[in-house]
């Protein structure tokens, strides 16, 4: 079975993380998000992936290549248009051709693998089945009734929702998906929706059936889901013994837990630093605390600084900050420093949508 991951979107709602990165590659755990969803199909043995960009040019093409070092085959599908879901899937009738396909939102992340939902759905007698995820307030997703093992209807972003069954970003459809498409109208919001190709489904009796998911799921839309997604792929970080003097990576007094990850000749000096965290290569931390569920790239720089449950991507710099950092997401090249000069102010360079808590 094939697949698409879909991941021409703009990523909005993740400004200005998303000016200059596209959403999927925003890393968790330092892995990019789109990685997690190749991984899942991979595991089931879907490699064949057609991946929708809204321009070769975009950068997930650049870093994924062909997807040979990833172990899968990438073709890349061109929306330069974001008119939706379901005109972004439309776009992929070729490419899939006759047979059953999953389609993923390259911004979704999941505890649940979907393994043998994923082998088993060319076999099945399902026109279509789409993942749930369980939530209590799924009013800012699509939202399905299900009867009978059955899905019976589906609504986009009700006000109201009929049931806290959320859509979330799996999908296995039939070729019968296309001509569903063929005959929706864009929403309010302008889109061509998926959810009211899936209503023509099931309007016309089709079988549409739910999984529902085990564990958790997010879509990492926005900046609080990155965290708190980061924070939960570290939790399932396996054991590993405490990093020791031995590991020629600690210098001065150090205090490194368990379950911490340290790259490449990354140097820890004088610093506490509480699992899990991982901390990629080329990195300094000097004088700091790193806590729990941390995750910090390449060529960072970290002094006198303490900072907790965060994402620190490649290239940053954090100096001499007076209070914990918590809950933050700095994209490459940021820095967050403090001088002694004075007068003692504050100095922001910031981009469109920035967020400075102080
Ligand atoms: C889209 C779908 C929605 C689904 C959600 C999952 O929403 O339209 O049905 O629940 O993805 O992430 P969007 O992210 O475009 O608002």
């Amino acid at each position: 079975m094939k697949a698409v991951i879909l991941a021409a979107g703009q990523g909005t709602r993740l400004r200005p993380i998303t000016l200059t990165m596209p959403k999927p590659l925003v890393p968790v755990a330092n892995k990019w998000l789109i990685a997690y969803a190749i991984d899942m199909l991979k595991g089931a043995g879907l490699t064949d992936i057609g991946i929708v960009v809204h321009s070769l040019d975009s950068s997930i093409c650049t870093v994924l290549g062909d997807g040979k070092a990833l172990g899968v085959s990438i073709s890349y599908i061109v929306q330069e248009e974001q008119l939706g879901l379901a005109h972004a899937i439309n776009l992929c009738r070729s490419f899939v051709g006759e047979g059953a396909f999953c389609v993923f939102l390259g911004d979704n992340i999941f505890y649940d693998k979907m393994r043998d939902l994923l082998m088993n759905f060319p076999e099945s007698e399902d026109d279509a089945c789409i993942a749930l995820g369980e939530i209590p307030d799924p009013s800012r997703f699509g939202v399905a009734i299900i009867e009978d093992g059955r899905i019976k209807g589906v609504v986009e972003k009700p006000k109201v929702p009929p049931s806290n069954l959320a859509i979330a970003g799996v999908y296995l459809f039939r070729n019968s998906i296309f001509d569903a498409i063929g005959k929706i109208k864009p929403s309010k919001r302008g889109e061509l929706e998926i959810t009211d190709a899936i209503q023509v489904m099931i309007d016309e009796d089709k079988r549409v059936t739910p999984h529902k998911l085990a564990g958790w799921w997010i879509d990492a839309g926005k900046p609080d889901p990155i965290i708190t997604a980061n924070q939960l792929v570290l939790e399932q970080l396996p054991y590993t013994p405490p990093i020791t003097e031995k590991s020629g990576k600690l210098f001065g007094t150090c205090d490194v837990s368990h379950r911490v990850i340290l790259g490449e000749n990354t140097e820890v000096h004088d610093s506490v630093i509480r699992g899990p965290v991982i901390i990629g290569d080329n990195t300094v931390i000097r004088n700091s605390y790193i806590g729990p569920y941390t995750s910090i790239g390449n060529n960072v720089v970290v002094e006198s600084s303490e900072i907790d449950a965060s994402i620190v991507m490649n290239n940053c710099v954090i100096r001499n900050i007076p209070g914990r950092i918590d809950r933050s997401l700095l994209a490459d090249n940021a820095q967050v420093v403090s001088t002694e000069r004075l007068p003692s102010t504050y100095r922001f360079v910031l981009a469109e949508n920035t967020y400075v808590e102080v």
